[in-house]
């Protein structure tokens, strides 16, 4: 093998222990500016290498959340600039670090793990389940009507980066706490990443702006965004882009996106990261004007099968035994028993098996055991197991992570 994977035990470590990823991003490596960034949310040893001598091959980090799951919030690991280098891929680097990355959160008590993936065909095998679908739009701004007209809310105002994180942190926590897949953020996060807009994450796009709702002296929605001018012949062609809007009431999320969809010089809006379930779909006069395209958002690993399942909440007085399997980390593996309040292992007979990823894809809600059964990816073993298991799991509200960390 040649090479060790160990944890990084100080910023310069981790200069080098990102510097595969950032290969893929056509650097050799962070500069000081990204370096200082990243550091302030992601400490070094939460991030794994793998040294070939005093060479760094591969990185794996992983950022310490407290991410909402359907009824609460549990300790979480948001896995992040994963890289291998071209030189060294398809040697089991990456396998190597992700053992080294799971036991670690299990060791830490973090009972689930999750992601973006750069490609869907990654982390599967490590047990990642496709947790949730996100929604991309491109919207005509001239046929962005609503199906009806809305009363006038609130006031918007353009806020310096500077003066926005308390006014937007405070919306952000309010549909964070209820909405699963989202993260609390620190200042720091706030600071290093959301509100922070130096050249380089720009794009090529304009500045990063922030408008904030307020309704009765207090924040109620905010949105993150660039504007991208163009002109064709004098006519505007160019593009908002949405960063990140949301408001922590259907009045408040309205009204913020009427404020994106009015702005003059504007020919397209376009957002990335929605959840499929939008509210703007069933706001829009002309839904199909959306162009709304779908794709795989988070993935999901339960790192401890019985702590994650015990930590959400459920929706009936029900309860289903689940026969587990789970390769990469056996300790999951077996039957068990679940039910609002107790989480157990048990002898008793399945009510339905399948691999962790498809606990993975159930755990937040983003897909439901009829889907998974229907696409072959669980068994259900006794008759109608399926149909009571999504009643139990049922939340109130599907999955959304507002940023691809
Ligand atoms: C994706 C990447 C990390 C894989 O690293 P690696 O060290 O080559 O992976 P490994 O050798 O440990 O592969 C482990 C398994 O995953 C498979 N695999 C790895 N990357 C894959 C990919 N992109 N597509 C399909 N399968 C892949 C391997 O074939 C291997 O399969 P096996 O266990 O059946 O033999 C690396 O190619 C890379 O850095 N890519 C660019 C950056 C990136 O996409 N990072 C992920 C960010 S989310």
């Amino acid at each position: 093998m040649g090479w060790t994977v160990r944890v990084c035990s100080s910023v310069e470590d981790m200069r080098v222990a990102v510097s595969p990823i950032w290969h893929y991003f056509g650097r050799s490596a962070p500069s000081e500016d990204q370096l200082e960034s990243l550091a302030r949310v992601l400490p070094a040893e939460r991030v794994h290498a793998a040294w070939d001598g005093d060479r760094v091959i591969g990185g794996a980090g992983a950022f310490p959340f407290e991410l909402s799951v359907p009824g609460g919030r549990i300790r979480a690991a948001g896995v992040t600039v994963v890289g291998v280098l071209p030189s060294h891929r398809r040697r089991g680097v990456l396998r190597a670090m992700m053992r080294a990355q799971l036991d670690a959160c299990r060791e830490q008590g973090e009972s689930v793990a999750y992601l973006w993936a750069s490609e869907d065909t990654i982390y599967a095998r490590f047990g990642y389940g496709m947790a949730s679908l996100v929604a991309e739009i491109d919207l005509a701004r001239e046929r962005s009507a609503y199906h009806a007209p809305a009363e006038p809310l609130g006031q918007a105002r353009l806020v310096p980066l500077t003066a926005a994180e308390p006014l937007v942190a405070a919306v952000w926590e309010r549909v964070a706490a209820v909405t699963p897949g989202m993260f609390a953020r620190t200042s720091a996060w706030w600071q290093a990443r959301s509100l922070a807009d130096p050249a380089w994450r720009r794009r090529g796009a304009g500045e990063l702006q922030c408008a904030v709702l307020e309704v009765h002296g207090h924040s109620t929605a905010y949105a993150l965004y660039r504007l991208n001018p163009a002109y064709d012949r004098g006519v505007a062609t160019g593009t908002l882009d949405v960063v990140e809007a949301m408001g922590d009431s259907p009045e408040s999320t309205r009204a913020i996106w009427r404020f994106l969809l009015d702005v003059d010089w504007v020919a397209r809006v376009r957002a990335g990261i929605l959840p499929i379930d939008h509210p703007l779909v069933l706001l829009m006069a002309e839904p199909r004007r959306l162009r709304l395209s779908m794709r795989d958002g988070l993935w999901v690993r339960l790192v401890d099968v019985g702590a994650a399942l015990a930590a959400r909440s459920y929706s009936t007085a029900d309860s289903v035994v689940i026969e587990v399997a789970d390769e990469f980390c056996p300790w999951n593996q077996g039957r068990w028993c679940v039910k609002a309040g107790a989480v157990e292992r048990t002898n008793a007979p399945a009510d339905l098996s399948g691999d962790v990823t498809a606990l993975g894809s159930v755990y937040l809600g983003g897909f439901t055991w009829a889907q998974l059964a229907r696409a072959l990816r669980v068994t259900e073993l006794r008759p109608g197991a399926v149909a009571r298991a999504d009643a139990l799991f049922r939340p109130d509200i599907g999955p959304w992570c507002p940023e691809i960390f």
